[in-house]
């Protein structure tokens, strides 16, 4: 590992906005913090939004600067990423951030039934031969359910085509209408956080030439995603 990451890392044990259980890999118990984040970690009663697989968190820092009446919780596995996220919002006082290091396929563990509101996904490995590990796979989506309140609003942000494409299909499928869909953000009339906020791979994937996508959907939590059968192409 280089010096320089480590010496994040160990800048990071002592971020009171960072939350890293001591196992990464996590053992399946109910984390200690489960239901309890807004009234125990941010002291107060205000809906919570996701990013998941955030990097340098850009999208928890920028939406909590927006809306200090929300409270916003990055999550990845990559502890050096996180630290770019938590340390700037260290710098700017904002108390209504929080950084999860965990593997996001134990969500349920981190988070009661009800205790989320919104999640983003944005920039999300598209894992073109495993469906199921999709972030926005039915098996992702079901997981949604059981910590997201009824309704939730789910925003995909993506470069993939295979990702943006594989999703909307899953949705129409299970009778599910986005709220919103572009397979060229830029392109498009849209205006909000979306084309406001840049993520780092983003700007990368900008500088090659690519096309963003977006879509938002409404979570029902009463009603199981059913998957598609297998998609892989490209449109
Ligand atoms: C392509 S990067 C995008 C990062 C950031 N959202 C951005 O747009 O710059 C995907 C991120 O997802 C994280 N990630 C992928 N699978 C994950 C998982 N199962 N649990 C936690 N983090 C994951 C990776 O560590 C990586 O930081």
């Amino acid at each position: 590992m280089s010096k320089n990451k480590l010496a994040k890392f160990a800048e990071m044990a002592d971020f009171k906005n960072v939350v890293q259980p001591d196992d990464v890999s996590f053992d399946r118990t109910p984390y200690i913090l489960r239901g309890k984040w807004r009234d125990d970690f941010f002291h107060n009663a205000n809906p919570l939004t996701l990013e998941l697989g955030c990097g340098k968190g850009e999208y928890t820092v920028g939406l909590a600067k927006n809306n200090p009446s929300g409270n916003y919780i990055g999550i990845d596995i990559k502890g050096a990423r996180i630290w770019t996220g938590a340390k700037s919002a260290l710098e700017q006082n904002l108390d209504n951030v929080g950084f999860l290091r965990t593997k996001i396929d134990l969500i349920d563990k981190f988070f009661d039934q009800d205790e989320v509101s919104e999640i983003w996904v944005t920039f999300a490995d598209p894992q073109p031969k495993k469906q199921n590990k999709r972030l926005t796979s039915a098996y992702f989506l079901n997981l949604y359910r059981k910590i997201c309140v009824n309704g939730a609003r789910i925003h995909l942000k993506t470069d993939s085509r295979l990702l943006h494409f594989y999703t909307k299909a899953l949705l129409e499928a299970n009778g599910i209408t986005p709220e919103f869909a572009t397979d060229d953000l830029y392109a498009s009339d849209f205006k909000g956080v979306a084309v406001e906020i840049q993520t780092f791979y983003e700007k990368m994937f900008l500088a090659e030439g690519k096309k963003i996508t977006y879509l938002t959907f409404l979570l029902d939590k009463n009603k199981p995603v059913v998957e598609i059968p297998k998609f892989v192409e490209e449109p």
